[in-house]
């Protein structure tokens, strides 16, 4: 087989899956908070030659020849994101979001650790402390959540678990709250009981790259943050920081936590740094936090709870129990399935019922904002999907929905038609 044979010569069974995906992806509205549609720009750097390039070590430092081209692109790469956010330090390595945090709790601390993080049922993430994660299996995690009743996270709250608790570190960023965090209040905290504050920034480091949220990277110790949810790049993780913490976090990815790098979605997040530095970025991020105010409003107006009483970023959560209690998230987001959109279910704080059923569906406006929905159609999705859960058995309605979210599926595709999803 000649190396530059194409993939459908190839392997017409991963083509035509890759295609299938195409068509997936073109035909539903996505509301998945985490999931974005990546630039072909980003597609090709991260689809490039520059996966075949081994470079354990770090640009100057390599563990291996022929890395000059590749520290180029590494640090571009960082550079890139110093401007935009302003960090001193950034370590573009970490495979994923997980690994990001993975190489900052190595780096940072010694297993065995107290660290003070949200609980994954009220807003948090698996990496945050959960015992089913290496998180919680390596580190003594403590935990703090929201407010009963406003549904916030209560500064005073976390302010007294801190002083009880005496963590090393503390982390604040989240998978499933829709307010703004005080960054400059949780660096106070962590400062008064001698703790490292470490923001994870997956969900929300678009918002900050586009001016719509506010940046922690000056109130932080360390920033993590995935490139592929609302930033829209490379599927991967990144580290910022203050320089003092540079080289322990340096060794805290590789070698502690990762061999090496992937060259080719470093180039990726690269691409999406630049793009993320444009006005037209900004303007998308003002776009996602408008879109999800405008689609939470739309639930509320049609009887629905949302946690919190609504967003100041990207998602919000709404209570399935206020349609109907004996609706699951699980339920709820199989039927929306049906009729044309995907989203995912979630634990509401304090949920009664456990995550695999769950009371809630998260959802999330970076992709669909992406496709250039605005408010009136947003608005129209939510007031579909409210009227497609309230009349799950009725298959009429039920068919009236599909047929509309489809065309507005269809006029809202990421890729235009034909698109190879490949390059
Ligand atoms: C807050 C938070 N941190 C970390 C991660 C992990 O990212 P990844 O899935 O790339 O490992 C996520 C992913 O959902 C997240 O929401």
């Amino acid at each position: 087989m000649h190396i530059d044979a194409p993939l459908s010569d190839v392997d017409p069974a991963v083509a035509s899956l890759i295609s299938r995906d195409v068509e997936r992806q073109r035909s539903f509205v996505h509301l998945i908070a985490s999931e974005n549609f990546v630039s072909r720009a980003v597609m090709e750097a991260s689809g490039s030659v520059l996966t075949n390039k081994y470079s354990e070590g770090y640009p100057g430092k390599r563990y291996y020849e022929g890395c000059e081209i590749v520290d180029e692109v590494e640090n571009l790469a960082r550079d890139r994101a110093k401007a935009l956010f302003g960090a001193e330090y950034v370590n573009v390595q970490p495979h994923s979001g997980a690994q990001a945090n993975m190489g900052v709790y190595f780096g940072l601390l010694d297993a065995g650790d107290k660290i003070l993080g949200m609980s994954l049922d009220q807003g948090g993430h698996l990496t945050h402390g959960s015992h089913v994660n290496f998180s919680g299996i390596l580190y003594d995690f403590a935990a703090y959540g929201v407010d009963p009743d406003t549904e916030t996270i209560d500064m005073d709250e976390v302010r007294r678990v801190a002083r009880a608790e005496r963590p090393k570190m503390i982390v604040a960023g989240y998978s499933a709250y829709s307010r703004l965090i005080d960054w400059a209040a949780f660096r106070e905290i962590a400062d008064e009981v001698d703790a490292l504050l470490m923001v994870d920034a997956a969900h929300i480091i678009g918002l900050i790259a586009g001016g719509a949220h506010p940046n922690p990277v000056p109130h932080a110790h360390v920033v993590t943050a995935t490139t592929h949810k609302a930033m829209r790049g490379a599927r991967g993780g990144l580290i910022m920081a203050k320089e003092e913490f540079g080289a322990a976090l340096d060794k805290g990815v590789f070698p502690n936590v990762q061999g090496g790098p992937l060259n080719n979605h470093i180039a990726g997040k690269a691409v999406c740094f630049a793009e993320a530095a444009t006005p037209e970025y900004k303007a998308y991020a003002a776009q996602i936090v408008a879109n999800a105010g405008a689609m939470a409003e739309a639930v509320m107006g049609e009887g629905v709870r949302v946690v919190s009483g609504g967003t100041d970023n990207h998602l919000f959560l709404m209570d399935l129990r206020s349609i109907d209690q004996d609706l699951t998230g699980r339920d709820a987001a199989g039927i929306l399935h049906s009729v044309g959109v995907t989203i995912n279910f979630n634990t509401i704080p304090f949920d009664p019922r456990p995550p695999y059923r769950a009371s809630g569906l998260r959802v999330g406006l970076p992709a669909a904002t992406t496709c250039g929905m605005r408010e009136p159609q947003v608005e129209e999705v939510g007031r579909l999907m409210v009227r497609a859960l309230r009349n799950r058995e009725d298959e009429g309605i039920l068919s009236e929905v599909r047929a509309a979210m489809v065309s507005i599926a269809a006029e809202f595709a990421p890729y235009p038609p034909g698109f190879p999803g490949r390059v």
